[in-house]
């Protein structure tokens, strides 16, 4: 089969290969990929800076949206079914294999690059909002990084489980991009963003949803009204701040961190659970992931640099089938 390999920890430009190898022989849901995600772990495994550092060469690719080609007795799907799957690895190729509680049947609704778009954004998304940050109805949240991956999942759950969303993007497209994933307001982060959001949420946000880290985050500390939870989601920011913890204490707030994986790498019910409100929010139409830019799999390079030069809208994509 045709693949992307990562061949040597030298970046973008110059660490993959594509190659002609054998399909996997994993066991678990063997799917044909039509399109494949791409995400800022794989620009950091180019580096070998991702805590995941399988060994030279191997097949990146964490999640993808394809057809059933076989599934073992009693699984979820079955041969033929379209699917979303997070595959962890080996998703950057014509055939993937991931385990049976990480394959989801793709709705009617959403084509197969958002199917590869769906399930580390999505249930981060959820995970991040609802298991760790303990979102209710009609409260406030507002969104770092909000026209990227995570960004855009995180408006449209927020605003599919009745949330009001205040984005924060650095650029016009990345304004439309937010707008049009369901943000209520939209804020400049090289702007007062900190005290225009105060005065949008009258007071203070319940929620900071926070993907960038970085040099913004005290101020979103005070961004929050009485208790707020600011939910630690990741640092494209750069730098990984520091917490003076006696603002948490004067305020009344909170710091919470969401780490997807590594919470529901053993929880197979748990996966399926918030795959289960994820499908109702597809149902709902407020869950619809936006493909900002997509490339053919031999193009694997020019998609990485999109992230990593901090260009990516909404999800990009390998389109493996076309
Ligand atoms: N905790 C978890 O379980 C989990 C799960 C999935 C992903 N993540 C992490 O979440 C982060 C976001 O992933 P993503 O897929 O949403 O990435 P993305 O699509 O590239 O979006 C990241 C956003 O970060 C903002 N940003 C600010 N400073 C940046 C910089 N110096 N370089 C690049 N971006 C910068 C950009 O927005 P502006 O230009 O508008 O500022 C950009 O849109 C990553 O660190 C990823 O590893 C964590």
């Amino acid at each position: 089969m045709k693949a992307i390999q990562i061949v040597e920890l030298s970046g973008p430009d110059t660490a993959l290969a594509l190659v002609d190898i054998p399909e996997p022989e994993a066991a678990g849901i063997v799917v044909d990929v039509h399109a494949a995600g791409v995400s800022f772990p794989e620009v950091l495994q180019t580096r070998g800076e991702y805590q995941l550092k399988p060994p030279l060469p191997f097949v990146p690719g964490s999640e993808v949206g394809g057809i059933v080609r076989r599934a073992p007795a009693g699984a979820p799907v079955q041969a033929g079914d379209r699917v979303a799957a997070f595959c962890m690895l080996g998703g950057w190729a014509e055939t993937a294999v991931a385990p049976e509680h990480f394959v989801f049947k793709l709705p009617d609704e959403l084509d197969f690059a958002q199917g590869a778009a769906l399930i580390l954004n999505y249930h981060t998304a959820y995970f991040s909002l609802v298991t760790r940050g303990q979102l209710a109805e009609g409260e406030t949240v507002l969104v770092h990084g909000a026209a990227g991956g995570v960004g855009t999942a995180t408006l449209q759950v927020a605003k599919g489980l009745g949330a009001r969303t205040i984005a924060v993007v650095s650029s016009d497209d990345k304004e439309d991009m937010a707008r049009q994933a369901g943000a209520d307001d939209v804020v400049r982060s090289d702007g007062p963003w900190k005290d225009q959001a105060k005065e949008l949420s009258g007071g203070g946000v319940d929620m900071v949803v926070d993907p960038v880290g970085g040099d913004r985050f005290t101020d979103s500390l005070r961004a929050l009204g009485e208790g707020g939870r600011l939910v630690v989601v990741g640092f494209t920011g750069g730098s990984i701040p520091e917490v003076k913890v006696n603002r948490l204490l004067l305020n009344n707030i909170s710091v919470v961190g969401a780490g997807w994986g590594a919470f529901v790498l053993k929880k197979p019910d748990l996966i399926r659970a918030h795959g289960a409100e994820i499908d109702k929010l597809i149902g709902k139409g407020f869950v619809r992931p936006p493909i900002g830019q997509r490339f053919p799999l031999e193009e694997a390079a020019e998609a990485l640099k999109v992230i990593d030069t901090r260009a990516a809208l909404g999800k990009v994509v390998l389109d493996v089938r076309p």
